[in-house]
């Protein structure tokens, strides 16, 4: 990537060696950011081996003008690491034109004022994880619970109800299955290094993966023609996506509905799942936080009061700024434009560093605390906290996403007592990792369930 001088006055040079910069990188995302911050300053280089470099910011005032640049001089990066995963026509790689159209079709399924329908879905999807009818055991005391599993499975049960309507529990399985293995298929080293995407005769990881989104694609195409051919209408977003129609009265082809459905369930629910690790996790290395929320719940609440509650909310934002789970926002050039003081131009690349804007000093004092106060002390603008990104291509499924943490959260601290096992109660934080879509946990923290407050409220005593 070819810049000239920042800001400061220093040539921008690509850190050197490559390698080694993106091993460092894999391995802890966020320290990587803060070292090259305190290094470089802001902003500095960053290069992807196979997929060119970046000039990454992490001001608000670097966002602000990056997510305010005219829009005709934008497009997704490509190639781009997730494109096996989404297809070439998910609105995540689509530009111009084409995303303004399918973004225009998209948008009315995600609307703020649809998701109302979906809070019951989410508190029972946590309620079957809880009974054990997930993919994990019962929460009885004694038990150790998985919480990257278990928050996979009721984000991914969420997702798949949200998207296709999926109640049946054995297609719900078959779906599951389907997805994990999908997901599972597509390794870091796929993702992040092209040149090891080769067949060979049916066994190498880039075949398995293939194989595996090819069952997937199965499934969806069968959905697709079922409903096609039964006329029916429904609430769910499949419905919604054969009914729409594009200003020119076409409608979305078979190839890109599978895309953009992929895209929801890749998109939609390992990102929420993540966020919601790290909430049970803070919360259970803060004590005076957990404590402070349970006093705000309200086991016998309907689950939409989950969204009306401060500290609740709090908790979300102060999560999602310590762990975004999407940690850089991309935007490639199509023409010259300078940012914080940089002149690039068409075909180059710019970013912005989420944990660094949720970590500039002069917003965030005490940065590396975990204090859902702040967000009940200070109302924080768009480009010093944007964790779903934003401008033209925000986060679509963001209040999908919040009415997930709200409802989930409430639901599980208002029906259980959890300890962290020893090994999270007191080691150091695990590390942050690129897995598919979102940056996560890079091992499941396990916690231990103590008790049951909602025992008695809700479930059948026998299941326990
Ligand atoms: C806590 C959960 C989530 C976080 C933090 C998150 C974050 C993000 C971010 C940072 C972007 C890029 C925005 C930009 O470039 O400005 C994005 C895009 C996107 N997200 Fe999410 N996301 C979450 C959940 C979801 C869910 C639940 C769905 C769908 C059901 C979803 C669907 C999408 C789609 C389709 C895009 C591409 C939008 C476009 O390019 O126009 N996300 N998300």
């Amino acid at each position: 990537m070819n810049v000239s001088a920042g800001a400061h006055g220093k040539p921008l040079r690509a850190p050197r060696p490559a390698l080694a910069h993106a091993l460092a990188a894999s391995v802890d995302f966020q320290r990587y950011f803060h070292w090259r911050r305190a290094r470089d300053g802001d902003p500095f280089l960053v290069g992807f081996p196979g997929f060119g470099g970046g000039l990454f910011t992490g001001s608000p005032a670097g966002a602000r003008e990056l997510l305010r640049a005219p829009l005709e001089l934008m497009v997704p990066p490509l190639p781009n690491p997730i494109e096996p995963l989404v297809g070439p026509a998910s609105l995540i790689l689509a530009r111009d034109q084409r995303h303004r159209r399918d973004r225009a079709l998209l948008a009315p399924a995600f609307h703020r004022a649809r998701m109302t329908q979906y809070a019951e879905a989410i508190r029972d999807s946590v309620r079957e994880e809880m009974d054990g009818r997930g993919a994990g055991p019962p929460w009885r005391p004694g038990a150790r619970i998985d919480a990257r599993t278990a928050a996979r499975a009721i984000t991914l049960r969420v997702i798949l109800g949200a998207v296709l309507g999926i109640e049946s529990p054995s297609r719900r399985a078959e779906y599951i299955a389907a997805v994990m293995r999908f997901l599972s298929t597509f390794s870091e080293p796929l993702m992040l290094v092209p040149s090891l995407r080769r067949s060979a005769f049916g066994h190498s990881p880039w075949d398995r993966f293939l194989a595996a989104r090819d069952h997937l694609d199965t499934l969806l195409r069968a959905e697709i023609e079922t409903r096609r051919a039964a006329c029916t209408s429904g609430t769910d977003i499949l419905a919604m996506l054969l009914a729409a129609r594009y200003d020119d009265g076409a409608a979305l082809t078979d190839d890109e509905l599978l895309d953009q459905l992929r895209t929801l369930v890749v998109a939609g629910h390992e990102t929420t799942a993540t966020v919601l690790v790290w909430a049970l996790y803070r919360l259970h290395r803060h004590p005076h936080a957990l404590h402070r929320l349970r006093a705000e719940l309200d086991p016998d609440a309907e689950p939409l009061a989950a969204l009306e509650l401060p500290y609740l909310d709090a908790v979300c934002s102060e999560t999602l700024r310590l762990h975004p789970p999407v940690p850089i926002v991309l935007r490639r050039l199509t023409g010259p434009f300078t940012l914080c003081g940089v002149e690039l131009g068409a075909g180059d690349t710019m970013g912005i560093a989420v944990p660094l804007l949720h970590s500039d000093p002069a917003v965030w004092p005490d940065a590396a605390s975990f204090r859902p106060e702040r967000f009940l002390e200070r109302h924080y603008g768009p480009f010093e906290f944007a964790p779903y990104g934003g401008g033209h291509r925000r986060c679509l499924g963001a209040a999908l996403a919040d009415y997930e943490l709200h409802i989930a959260l409430a639901t599980i601290l208002s029906r259980s007592e959890l300890a962290l096992t020893p090994r999270y109660a007191r080691g150091p934080r695990p590390l942050s990792v690129p897995h598919n879509i979102a940056t996560g946990p890079r091992a499941g923290i396990t916690f231990n369930v103590l008790s049951r407050p909602g025992q008695n409220r809700d479930l059948p005593h026998s299941s326990f």
